[in-house]
């Protein structure tokens, strides 16, 4: 039966468009300097790749909001990369560049050395021999001081789905059909067998299977198709990334460097406060978050700042409210851990404040209700990002930017319902 895979992973049908904040130049930057770390500054011209970039949507975002900057997607699917490249012209984007390569020629004829390097859906699809060539591209191409953002499937969250991801897997190698179209008929099957019984004892299977049946067949087809499906615990990558010279900073998604009163379940707070050792309280979060997925950032040789100058860079974060942004309670917030109330009287003032337009760290800090608390200010404005309702503001603005309204006008003839926020350099409502 033939396979629509190329060494075992999806290229018959294309992926669909996906926009993720979190691997935006300007985010993983603002996380960086949020940490405490320096960090490559997106107010210079900065050279960003993007390794498996699919049709490019994330990268396009970034080309279009940085102009100086130059941008180069890798992927060795090219009707992904003919879609990709029919929006750059589009959009007038003379800084962006599409590469049809796998990861092991690119590592050796690559001559670019990035600021940034970011990969998102690709390492736990594809072959170890592929992850080893993606992981030597970052070794060979990242500049020191540069970062690495790297998404992953991860225990515990996503070990249950072992057993669905290997019974589509091997349907697909026994039906006729597109590879969505295989993906569509297994699904149905698996449903029909749960209707029968199957995982009776895992009723968070059976729900994920439901909503699985909602997704764009294509989509399932990238998902769950691929001869490679590996889930991996958070330490073991930190080890193989870390083997490549590279530091684990924290997370892409904010939520996850939260202080452990608001990102962990309340009865756990007391354990994972009380592990010392880094590798086995990250363990843990895992555990107690059950996370399925990681958007993990890490820096080639970080230099750590002392303390007034991490003061300094986080007091000039500019921040700015996005479009259609709540400025009134009541404040709870959906997370992964459930409903997280947050405090209407840090809260309330703080987005008063941005509703007026945007403001700096060191001028929200001085809010009456916040005086005297940096941390507590820390830990809102994260909360406030992660949920999509601020932003930091990109430090270079660009006026009535030509090529964001040509992108846009590209997104909007493909049914791609993302909106540009220029100012911020990134774009909201996922288009999935
Ligand atoms: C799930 S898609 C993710 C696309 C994009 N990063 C996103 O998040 O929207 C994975 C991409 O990796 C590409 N890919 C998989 N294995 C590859 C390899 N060995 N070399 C180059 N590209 C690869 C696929 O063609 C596909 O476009």
């Amino acid at each position: 039966m033939a396979t629509n895979r190329t060494d075992g992973y999806t290229t018959d049908v294309s992926y669909p468009a996906f926009f993720y904040k979190e691997m935006q130049p300007l985010w993983l930057t603002s996380v960086a300097r949020l940490l405490g770390l320096a960090a490559p500054d997106p107010a210079l011209p900065f050279t960003f790749c993007e390794l498996g970039c699919g049709i490019g949507i994330n990268l396009l975002v970034a080309a279009a909001s940085h102009p100086d900057a130059r941008f180069v997607g890798v992927d060795f699917n090219p009707a992904h990369l003919q879609t990709a490249r029919d929006a750059a012209r589009a959009g007038g984007l003379e800084n962006i560049e599409f590469v049809h390569s796998g990861f092991a020629d690119f590592s050796s004829s690559n001559r670019t050395q990035f600021d940034f390097i970011a990969t998102h859906g690709v390492w736990s699809w594809i072959a170890p021999a592929h992850r080893a060539s993606l992981l030597a591209c970052v070794a060979a191409s990242l500049k020191p001081g540069g970062l690495f953002y790297l998404h992953y499937m991860c225990h515990p969250g996503s070990t249950d789905m072992l057993a669905v991801q290997h019974f589509l897997n091997v349907f697909s190698h026994h039906v006729p059909g597109t590879s969505a179209q295989q993906a569509r008929t297994g699904l149905e099957l698996l449903r029909q067998l749960g209707e029968a019984g199957l995982f009776v004892d895992k009723p968070a299977v059976l729900a994920r299977l439901r909503k699985l049946g909602e997704l764009d067949p294509s989509h399932l087809a990238h998902e769950f198709l691929t001869d490679h499906w590996h889930p991996q615990h958070s330490v073991e990558v930190h080890r193989q990334v870390g083997a490549a010279g590279l530091s684990y900073l924290g997370s892409a998604d904010v939520f996850n460097n939260l202080d452990p009163q608001l990102s962990i379940p309340g009865r756990l707070q007391g354990v994972v406060n009380r592990i010392a050792a880094p590798a086995l309280a990250e363990t843990v979060k895992d555990m107690a978050r059950n996370s399925h997925q990681r958007m993990d950032l890490f820096q080639r040789e970080p230099r750590p700042l002392g303390r007034e100058a991490r003061l300094a860079q986080l007091d000039a974060i500019v921040f700015k409210l996005l479009p259609g942004a709540p400025t009134q309670g009541p404040f709870s917030f959906a997370t992964p851990i459930g409903n997280i109330e947050g405090p209407a009287e840090i809260l309330a003032p703080l987005l008063q404040r941005l509703a007026a337009g945007p403001a700096s760290f060191a001028e929200l800090a001085r809010l009456p209700a916040l005086a005297g608390q940096p941390g507590l200010l820390l830990q809102s404005l994260q909360l406030l990002m992660f949920r999509e309702i601020v932003h930091p503001v990109k430090p270079v603005p660009t006026p009535g930017n030509p090529h964001a309204q040509k992108l846009a006008q590209w997104f909007e003839r493909h049914g791609i319902s993302l909106r540009l926020v220029d100012e911020c350099a990134t774009a909201v409502g996922n288009p999935s």
